[in-house]
Formats: structure tokens, sequence, C-alpha cells
């Protein structure tokens, strides 16, 4: 049965899940919607925060890739002002990888263009302001595709939220410490300032901190990965102008042109991450997670596992090896939601009545900015086609499930395999 548009609607999360979808219920007639999140939007910890994320249509998945070309019709109109067209190059040390391939046959499918390289040096006659040399690397090729201003573009549908009459509350009095049940039902949360909400649908698009709430360890893990920023001048910057976001397969690392204005570099790792394991009270019970803080900002010690901060330096001497001995102007890890083959959990929950789960980005979600919450509120009322239905489908906990915190996504990801973090480095997060 689907909700009543005249059903109070709390939804836990302020990202790129949930105000996309806040704003298309809205739409739809829903007339009492609250957005509740730790932080304002755009969290400063979150998945949907900071300066960039590539915007790209490039998919092994047909599914992904025609949801990405939708975006893409987002992007070059409603928030043109947010999006860079640079080009997206993917390369790869071995030839013929098999992503690369996939996606380059997917792309071609859907009518788009790619253009091989069979040798990296060939992307150099596109763009002659390349500084890595890319020889003996092969791969390909979109100009569809580059990247947005994150925070910027989250502001833009929060302020875009907040017209249409959308409540966002941050801080204690939005801060979701559980869910209120009654037997098998959800019928609102508890705050940290001490309070409740009731509702008549929660929906939790709570990303990486979703596990605290609500037990989907066997659909979904957050594991950390690792992001460097650093200062050029206006004259270095100027050095990079036109140069696309590139990805290295091999390594997992990718890196965008230096951001306009600021003058930016980004550096990061689309790989296995970090698991950093705690445990969660959960009705009397407890449970041993990969999660990150609930209580401070998991931003603000800029800490790095040495190891990830070797290997983004690493990945930075290869694409920029005139900037590779600058210092860090920040570095974070970025929370990413896993999911055993990188599909999102979109779903009313299996057993739990008045409660609808939209997370796990797996690291590729944010791109659908423009048209994610279409799907999300197509889905919650049971609107969408059989096919997504299934693909997003929240599937009950395998009786005796053990949780395992590697959760490999679309075979996209490459780098050091998901690492725990030891008890030393779990202190300086
Ligand atoms: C807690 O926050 C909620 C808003 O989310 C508010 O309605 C309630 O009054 C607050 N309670 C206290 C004790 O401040
Ligand atoms: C990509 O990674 C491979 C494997 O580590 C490395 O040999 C190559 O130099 C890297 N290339 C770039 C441009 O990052």
């Amino acid at each position: 049965m689907s909700a009543s548009t005249s059903n109070s609607i709390i939804i836990v999360g302020a990202g790129v899940f949930g105000l996309s979808t806040a704003l298309e219920l809205k739409r739809r007639g829903y007339s009492d919607v609250t957005v509740l999140d730790r932080y304002n939007p755009p969290a400063v910890d979150g998945s949907s925060v900071d300066i960039s994320r590539i915007i790209r249509i490039d998919y092994a998945d047909p599914v992904y890739c025609q949801m990405a070309y939708e975006a893409y019709q987002g992007w070059k109109t409603e928030y043109k002002d947010q999006y860079y067209e640079s080009g997206f190059a993917l390369l790869s040390e071995t030839p013929n990888n098999d992503w690369i391939s996939k996606s380059a046959a997917t792309v071609r499918a859907n009518g788009g263009t790619v253009e091989d390289l069979e040798d990296g040096v060939m992307l150099k006659k596109s763009y002659p302001n390349i500084q890595s040399n890319l020889g003996g690397m092969s791969g390909y090729l979109n100009r569809r595709g580059g990247w947005a201003d994150a925070a910027g573009s989250i502001q833009k549908l929060a302020a875009r939220c907040s017209v249409a009459g959308i409540s966002i509350i941050s801080g204690p009095r939005g801060s979701v410490v559980s869910l209120v049940r009654e037997g098998s039902r959800v019928v609102g949360v508890n705050l940290a300032n001490g309070s409740s909400l009731r509702a008549s649908q929660v929906i939790l698009s709570t990303g990486a901190w979703t596990n605290r709430l609500l037990d989907v360890a066997h659909a979904a893990s957050s594991s950390g990965q690792p992001v460097g920023f650093i200062q050029l001048t206006q004259d270095e910057a100027r050095s990079l102008d036109n140069t696309p976001v590139m990805i290295n397969m091999s390594t997992g690392v990718f890196v965008f042109p230096p951001t306009p204005g600021s003058n930016i570099l980004k550096v990061a790792r689309h790989g296995y991450g970090y698991a950093n394991e705690v445990t969660v009270q959960d009705g009397g019970a407890s449970r041993t997670i990969s999660s990150p803080k609930f209580d401070s900002s998991n931003s603000e010690t800029g800490y790095l596992p040495e190891d990830a901060d070797e290997d983004l330096r690493k990945g930075l001497r290869q694409f920029f090896p005139e900037f590779a001995d600058r210092p860090w102007l920040n570095r974070r890890l970025c929370w990413y939601t896993d999911t055993p083959k990188g599909d999102f959990i979109i779903d009313h929950h299996p057993t739990l009545q008045g409660l609808f789960v939209a997370t796990g980005g797996a690291g590729h979600g944010f791109k659908f900015l423009p048209v994610l919450g279409k799907y999300i509120a197509d889905c919650f009322e049971n609107k969408a086609p059989e096919e997504l239905r299934q693909k997003w489908r929240l599937q009950p906990a395998p009786r005796g499930a053990s949780s395992a915190y590697s959760m490999k996504g679309d075979g996209s990801r490459a780098g050091p395999p998901l690492r725990k973090l030891t008890t030393m480095e779990k202190a300086k997060l």
C-alpha cells in the first residue's frame, strides 16, 4: 500500500538521496515532509560534499548508463552552473581492461560516442596541458562528462527544498539516535535532544551511517576512501587549463582539473577503502559494524592512514609530476556506503512497516542528483518498473548472517583490499 499525500514523512539524512527524495515527494503533493540531519546540508562529513564529484555516463551496467544519460540532461540545463564539461578519460595499465571495455560498449549501445585510446599519449593530442606522459596506458575518452561542484549542487538542491516548504532540521534537534518502534511498525525517530518525532513514514537516506539505526549489514557496509587536496597558484592552475577528469583503473586513483577561482587540485581513490569497526547498541542488543563517527565530524582532523596517504601521493606523482611534492591543503576519508554489486538499496523495509530505505550509493550516487528523487519516489509509491524494484530491493537478512565488511561493488574498483583501521588509527580519525 502506498502512503497518502497527507501522511507525515520524516526523511533522515540530507545528502543527495534524502534531499532529492524530499523535493520530489513535495512535487508529488506530499504536504508534510521534514528532513533531519546531524549537519546542515551540505553535511561536512557526508559523501555529497566538497569541491567536486565525477559526472559520467560511463557504466558497464546499462541501467545506470541510461539513468546517467538522463541525469546528464539535468546537469546541462538545471544544474549547468555547477557542472564543468571537461571530458572524462578512463585509463588502465593493462590492455583491454574488462570494465573499461564493457563501459565503452554500453555507452555506444546507448547512442554515445567514445574515443578509443590505444595508448594514453593519444589523449595529449586533445589535451596538451596534461602533465603525465600516460605512455603504455590504454582506455578511452568520453567528451560528454566531467565534474560538478558537489557542495554547490547540494546547496542549490537544499535551497529548492526550503522554497518548496520542506523543513530541514539539523544539530541535536535533527540528529536521529534510534527509530521508534511499535511492534513491527516504525512510528518515528528518537533525537539527540531527548525528544522524539512521530511520522507515518520514515525514510532512511542515512548513507554510511545507516547500519547504526537499522541492521542492514548483510546488504551494505561503510568504507572510508582517501581524498586529498592541493592548493595551486592562479598560474599553476592555468597551466592545467583544459584537462579532463582522469581515472587510473589500475590503481583506482582519479584526479580533477583545478577548480576555477579557488585553484584547488583534488586526488582521490575509488577503491575498497577502510573499515571503521564500531559497536552500537540496538534495542538491548549490540552489533558490530563499520561506520563513520556519529557524535562528531569525520572531516575535522584531516587524518588519513599512512598507506592511503602514500598511495594518493603516488597517484599525484603519476598524474601531476610537477606538483607531486606539494603539501596537502586538506585530506579526509570520504565514507562510501558499499553494497555487494554496487546497486543502490531503495525499498520498503521487508518486515518493518512505515519504514523505507534509500541508501547504498556505493560511491557512484552523486551524479544522479537531478533525477535520483524521481526514481526513489517511484519506488516509494510502488510505481517503479519491476526490474528496478528487484535491482534495488532490500533483501531480508539471511539467518545467522555474519557481516562481511568487504562489498566489492560493480567491478570498477581497484587498489588494495579493504582493511580494518587499527585501534591507533581509529583514535586519530
Ligand atoms: C527536539 O527537536 C525537535 C525538532 O526536531 C523539537 O520539536 C523538540 O521540541 C526538541 N526538544 C527539546 C527538548 O528541545
Ligand atoms: C596507473 O597505475 C599503474 C599501476 O600502478 C602505474 O604503473 C601507472 O604509472 C599509473 N598511471 C597514471 C597516469 O597514474
